[in-house]
């Protein structure tokens, strides 16, 4: 396909091991994500998808790295984004765990050793600090979505951020329908309605071509 891109894609949770037994994360199924970087190869552009624990099989054509933590992410999402020249589009669908224990056990610790209270350190912020053409968040929020949409696309400088209100029935964690808002750098906001998660990830990646290759 000509004007091939390379889209670099995260899903699913991340976990933030206190032991090899024991971690911290949350409810991300993948099931966006992996409808993103399956959109992105129907197209015919190199995928890559980088995918924390999750239980989904890999959409055809996406060469997928499987990783556990925040720390193996952002490596693996600078190594994909590192590859030769061609136009990249990074788009940050995971739910990156933002705090990690300040330590790991090597082995499974014992009741009477776990402290009352756990030490953490924050985790990279991939999306934050990553380099592409063309840079795309989203924002599960439960309050003030529009507002705090607006203010990560902003600090995390991305072309556009795609907001769902988490508590709205039908959208967020582990459905197969969303209901998104797209916030655009411009400052424009396109509201779309309920449709499955494929559905928004064609958008998305149809948008994202718009600005790779600007007519
Ligand atoms: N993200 C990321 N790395 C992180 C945290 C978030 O790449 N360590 C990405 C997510 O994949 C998502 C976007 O940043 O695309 C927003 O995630 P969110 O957790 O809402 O952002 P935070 O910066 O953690 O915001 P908050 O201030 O609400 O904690």
């Amino acid at each position: 396909m000509k004007g091939r891109l390379r889209f670099v894609v995260t899903a699913g949770p991340t976990r933030e091991h206190l032991d090899p037994v024991r971690f911290l994360t949350n409810p991300s199924t993948g099931k966006m994500g992996f409808a993103v970087a399956r959109a992105a190869a129907a197209r015919g552009h190199e995928t890559v998808l980088v995918a924390g624990p999750v239980a989904l099989r890999t959409p055809k054509g996406v060469r997928r790295v499987d990783v556990v933590s925040a720390r193996d992410m952002s490596a693996a999402v600078e190594e994909a984004l590192d590859r030769g020249p061609r136009t990249t589009v990074f788009i940050a669908v995971a739910a990156v765990a933002d705090w990690r224990p300040a330590k790991t056990a090597a082995r499974k610790l014992k009741k009477r050793e776990m402290p009352g209270v756990l030490r953490l350190v924050r985790n990279p912020d991939i999306l934050k600090s990553a380099s592409a053409s063309v840079k795309v968040g989203f924002a599960a929020e439960t309050d003030n979505v529009l507002a705090e949409a607006r203010r990560k696309c902003r600090e995390k400088g991305l072309a556009f951020i795609v907001a769902n209100d988490v508590t709205e029935k039908g959208s967020g964690f582990g459905t197969d329908t969303n209901r998104v808002t797209f916030l655009r750098a411009d400052g424009s906001v396109e509201r779309l309605p309920m449709m499955s998660k494929l559905a928004v990830a064609r958008r998305i990646v149809k948008a994202c071509e718009a600005l790779a290759r600007p007519a």
